[in-house]
């Protein structure tokens, strides 16, 4: 196991394994998204690209079509079990490869890249000036990355609204110490620049994106809002009546914020652009 230990243990385990189970639910969540990202890559023909965190597989096949048959895509990903759905539902993707890495440290080939993304792939690393400059080396001169993560929770209530009313119930778990890895660990747009400027990127500039996300029905969205996010853990550690009283808290948040049965709530992220020298 490598240095990141935490992270990739929790994404071959139970993270993973619960990112499967509502893969289709949380693409579709993030579509919109996905999107724009796609857009803003802007991926040529014949181009070559590496999408750092490529979980299930979606945007990779999308820029994988955009390059062309003469172009190329890897999707790296640390956890097998998602990186499984990629590669059964991708198989026949000729110019699409994935490899299972952690993108930290994978000793990619130099000077590789003409483009570096990722769809939410690139907020769990525990080392991330030395996890950029790794990305670094693997881009051409002159290459880009362009990359979407979360702003800050307060500011995504799809996430932090039902997790605040399940918290009237349940005791919330401490607040992670800034920058720990996890999805808001690169809320701050003045740790990105750091980052990103001490790994080598210039011209880097991070654009807000406000989207409202469809979250699916009440009950599907209540199913993975219960097993992510902030309230995962401490639902799983209640008695089983703090875990009905905190579940009809949060059935009541997603309701109140649902149109004809279909929940709709706002995410804001930053659109991440930098240039390899
Ligand atoms: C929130 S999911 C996003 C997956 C995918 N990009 C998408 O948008 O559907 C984060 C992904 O990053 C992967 N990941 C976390 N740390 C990683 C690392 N150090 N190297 C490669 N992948 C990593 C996880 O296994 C997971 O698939």
């Amino acid at each position: 196991m490598s240095k990141n230990n935490d992270q990739e243990e929790f994404w071959n385990a139970d993270g993973g394994k619960r990112w499967v189970e509502d893969i289709d639910r949380l693409e579709a969540m993030l579509s919109g998204l996905r999107d724009k990202l796609i857009a803003y890559v802007a991926a040529k023909e014949g181009e070559s690209a590496l999408d750092v965190g490529c979980g299930g597989g979606i945007t990779s096949a999308a820029i994988a079509a955009a390059v062309g048959t003469q172009g190329s895509v890897l999707g790296v990903d640390i956890s097998e079990v998602i990186l499984n759905v990629a590669r059964t539902r991708y198989a026949k993707v000729a110019n699409l490869r994935f490899a299972t890495a952690d993108a930290a440290q994978f000793p990619f080939e130099a000077n590789q890249y003409d483009v570096i993304t990722s769809r939410f792939g690139v907020m769990f690393f525990p080392e991330p000036d030395a996890a950029f400059s790794n990305l670094l080396r693997a881009a051409k001169s002159g290459a880009r990355m362009v990359f979407i993560c979360w702003r800050a929770l307060a500011e995504n209530p799809w996430m932090g609204a039902p997790a605040a009313a399940a918290f009237t119930i349940l005791t919330p778990p401490e607040k992670p110490a800034p920058g720990t890895p996890g999805p808001f660990s690169l809320a701050d747009p003045e740790r990105v620049k750091q980052i990103m400027s001490a790994a080598g990127f210039v011209d880097i500039n991070l654009s807000p994106i406000d989207e409202k996300l469809n979250l699916g029905k009440v009950d599907e969205a209540l199913s993975f809002m219960t097993k992510l996010g902030p309230a995962a853990q401490p639902l799983r550690e209640a008695t089983d009546d703090q875990r009905r009283l905190a579940i009809a808290a949060m059935r009541a948040v997603l309701e109140s914020n649902s149109t004809d049965g279909v929940v709709w709530m706002p995410g804001a992220v930053w659109l991440v652009e930098a240039i390899v020298p």
